[in-house]
C-alpha cells in the first residue's frame, strides 16, 4: 500500500486526477471503476478540465460504478445514476453504450449481479477501481463483517451509512436502506486501486485500514492484500497514522519516473 498525504484535498484530488489521466492516455480504452459520494468530487471536476482544456479522450474508456440505491430509478435525483451524470459522465465524451451502473430498479437482483460481474470481466476486468472510504471503513457499500471474498451483490446499509448519507436527501425523504454493491472480491481483482479520503472524520477509518489487521470488521483492510494500491489523503484524514512521517519520507523520495506509475 502507498500513503500519500497532501496538503488539502485539493491538491490530493488534482493527483488522483492526474494518475487516471495517465493510465486513460496510456490506454485510451481502459476500463474504470468509478464511485459517487463526497471524495471523487474533485477528482471528476478536474478530469472534466482535462477533458475540455487538454483535450483528455473518454471516446474509448468505459466505466463500472461501484453501486447503486435499490428502489430509486435511475432518474432520481439521490441515485448514483444522476450523481455520476452529473458529475462525470454528461460533461465528457464517453459513450453512454460503455457506461455500466447496477439499476437499482431490476427485477431480479441476483441476475443482474451476476451480468454485472461477467461485464467487467468481458470488458477485460478493471484497471482502475477509484474508492472512497466509510467513516465505519467500507469500501464500496460492503459494511463490516462483509465476506472478504465477496462479489456484487445485494447489501443492507448500517445505521452509521446511512446517517453519514442523509445528506444526500432531503428532510421528507427517507434514503433507502439496500443497494447493489461490488464486492470485496470484485475490488480486489481490479488491477489497481485508488482510495481517497479526506477530513478528519476519516482518520479513524483510514489509521485502521493502513495500520491494523486484516479483518472483516474493516472492509477497507482487504486492500492490504492487493499487490498494487494507492491511499491518497489529505492532512487531516492522515493525523491518525502512527507511520505518517514515513509514508511522507516515502513519497518524497520517489523517483519521478514512477510518480504516475
Ligand atoms: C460510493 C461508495 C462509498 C463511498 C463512501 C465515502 O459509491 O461506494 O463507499 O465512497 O461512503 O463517501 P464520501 O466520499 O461521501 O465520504
Amino acid at each position: 500500500m502507498e500513503i500519500i498525504i497532501q496538503p488539502d484535498w485539493e491538491l490530493a484530488s488534482r493527483l488522483a486526477a492526474q494518475v487516471l489521466a495517465h493510465q486513460i492516455r496510456r490506454k485510451p480504452d481502459s476500463v474504470l471503476g468509478l464511485a459517487t459520494g463526497s471524495s471523487p468530487l474533485g477528482v471528476y471536476r478536474e478530469l472534466i478540465r482535462m477533458h475540455r482544456e487538454e483535450g483528455l479522450d473518454f471516446s474509448q474508456v468505459r466505466t463500472f460504478n461501484l453501486d447503486e440505491y435499490i428502489g430509486l430509478p435511475p432518474e432520481h435525483p439521490s441515485s448514483y445514476h444522476c450523481f455520476m451524470h452529473e458529475h462525470l459522465l454528461d460533461q465528457v465524451n464517453l459513450k453512454p453504450s460503455n457506461i455500466h451502473i447496477p439499476n437499482g430498479m431490476t427485477k431480479d437482483i441476483s441476475l443482474l449481479c451476476r451480468h454485472y460481474e461477467e461485464s467487467i470481466e468481458r470488458a477485460g476486468g478493471l484497471d482502475i477501481q477509484l474508492l472512497g472510504l466509510g467513516t465505519n471503513a467500507h469500501i464500496g457499500f460492503n459494511e463490516p463483517s462483509s465476506s472478504l471474498a465477496s462479489r456484487t451483490r445485494i447489501k443492507t446499509l448500517s445505521e452509521r451509512t446511512l446517517r453519514d448519507n442523509a445528506r444526500f436527501f432531503s428532510d421528507s425523504e427517507e434514503a433507502p436502506r439496500h443497494v447493489i454493491t461490488m464486492g470485496i472480491g470484485t475490488i480486489l481483482d481490479s488491477r489497481r486501486c485508488l482510495l481517497l479520503a479526506f477530513g478528519s472524520k476519516k482518520a479513524g477509518a483510514v489509521a485502521k485500514m493502513v495500520e491494523g489487521a486484516v479483518t472483516a470488521m474493516v472492509p477497507a483492510s482487504a486492500l492490504q492484500l492487493h499487490p498494487r494500491v494507492q491511499v491518497i489523503l489529505d492532512s487531516p484524514a492522515a493525523s491518525l497514522l502512527e507511520h505518517r512521517r514515513y509514508y511522507q519520507w516515502v513519497f518524497d523520495h520517489k523517483p519521478d519516473w514512477q510518480r504516475l506509475e
